[in-house]
């Protein structure tokens, strides 16, 4: 059985494991989400039985129910065993301040949220997106006071574009607030644009990075043929799944593919360790549906990718950045 590997996150003294497991599919809001508390409580026991000391959800994951889920799964556990992170900003609600980062919505979901996991405090406080109606020092000062008062350990971002995280940390330096520790980008073999944006930062000021849709929402399984029509699986229902279907994005699978087979190991383990071989990321955040999905995932820990597989990999794509692109 494969042995969980643990890392530092970023320049924080915090050990997380390799893998960080992803919340988004506990819970009934899209279609092919899992859509059974039981199914989902067994998959988070048998994560952390192997290991996974890290969880990520958000409030908007189907609106509190993954949240909820998570609390139910950590109850009985020891607490210090655990790096629970979630985020804010999505919207929780059709009213004025119902969304975004004010600071009345940030200590308000803050609660919110320790409410729904069950637990006095968050590890890492992630905002979700970048709100263009509030200044970052509000944000930032309302982040600190959750530091301050141990409500929040750590504090983290996510997709946004290169300048407006430069400034968030020039702002909570200069300021003296709690400064973010991590990053949260899109980032996989097929979506490589952070690395013309936001992984040059985090790389220069040792912010952590843990990718979201490390396998494309799929696509990087190889579950997917180019000339078949897709009926099930996350793409059959979720659009930003099938927009993964262009020709660049084809040839990338088929070196997967092919160097999979060579190695004797699935297409899903050579894409996951090709993200565990950069050395900017941390612990990408796996999304798993299924137990067997898991238990292949936590074992591309032991696959090793040579430098000539990973610039056969990487040969099929230039990144470039934008906001289109990043969809922000
Ligand atoms: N910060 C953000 O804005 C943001 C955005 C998105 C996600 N996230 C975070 O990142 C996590 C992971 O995102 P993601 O769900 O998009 O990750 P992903 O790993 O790229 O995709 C997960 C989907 O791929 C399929 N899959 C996963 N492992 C598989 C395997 N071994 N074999 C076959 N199919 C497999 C499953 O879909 P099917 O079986 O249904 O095909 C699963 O739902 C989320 O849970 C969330 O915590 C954050």
């Amino acid at each position: 059985m494969t042995e969980m590997e643990y890392t530092k996150l970023g320049s924080t003294g915090l050990e997380v494991s390799r893998l960080c497991l992803g919340c988004m599919n506990f819970g009934s809001d899209q279609p092919w989400m899992m859509n059974d508390e039981e199914a989902s409580l067994e998959l988070i026991d048998r994560a952390l039985e192997m290991g996974i000391n890290f969880l990520d959800t958000a409030n908007v994951y189907s609106r509190g129910e993954s949240e909820e889920i998570v609390g139910k799964a950590i109850e009985e556990r020891n607490r210090d065993e655990l790096v629970v992170a979630t985020k804010v900003f999505g919207n929780m609600g059709d009213y004025p301040n119902g969304q975004g980062l004010s600071r009345k919505h940030v200590l308000d979901q803050a609660e919110a949220s320790l409410d729904r996991l069950g637990t006095d405090y968050i590890d890492l406080y992630q905002i979700h997106r970048w709100d263009e109606t509030t200044p970052i020092e509000e944000t930032l000062s309302a982040l600190d006071h959750l530091v301050e008062t141990g409500k929040v350990r750590y504090v983290g971002a996510s997709t946004m574009a290169a300048w407006q995280f430069t400034k968030a940390l020039y702002e909570s330096d200069s300021r003296d607030y709690e400064r973010f520790t991590c990053m949260q980008p899109e980032y996989n073999l097929v979506d490589r644009h952070e690395e013309q944006n936001v992984l040059p930062v985090c790389e220069s000021e040792g912010v952590g990075v843990i990718p979201w849709s490390p396998l494309a929402g799929g696509f990087l399984t190889g579950k997917y043929d180019r000339d078949e029509e897709v009926t099930e699986g996350r793409a059959a229902e979720d659009e930003h799944t099938e927009a993964r279907f262009t020709n660049e994005n084809w040839a990338v699978l088929a070196e997967v593919r092919a160097i999979a087979e060579e190695k004797g190991v699935t297409p899903a383990q050579v894409s996951l360790s090709w993200l565990l071989h950069k050395p900017v990321v941390d612990s990408p955040i796996v999304g798993p549906r299924t137990i067997d999905h898991l238990e292949e995932n936590v074992e591309s820990i032991d696959v090793s990718l040579t430098d000539e597989e990973i610039e056969r990999l990487e040969s099929p794509k230039s990144p470039v950045w934008s906001r289109e692109i990043a969809n922000i």
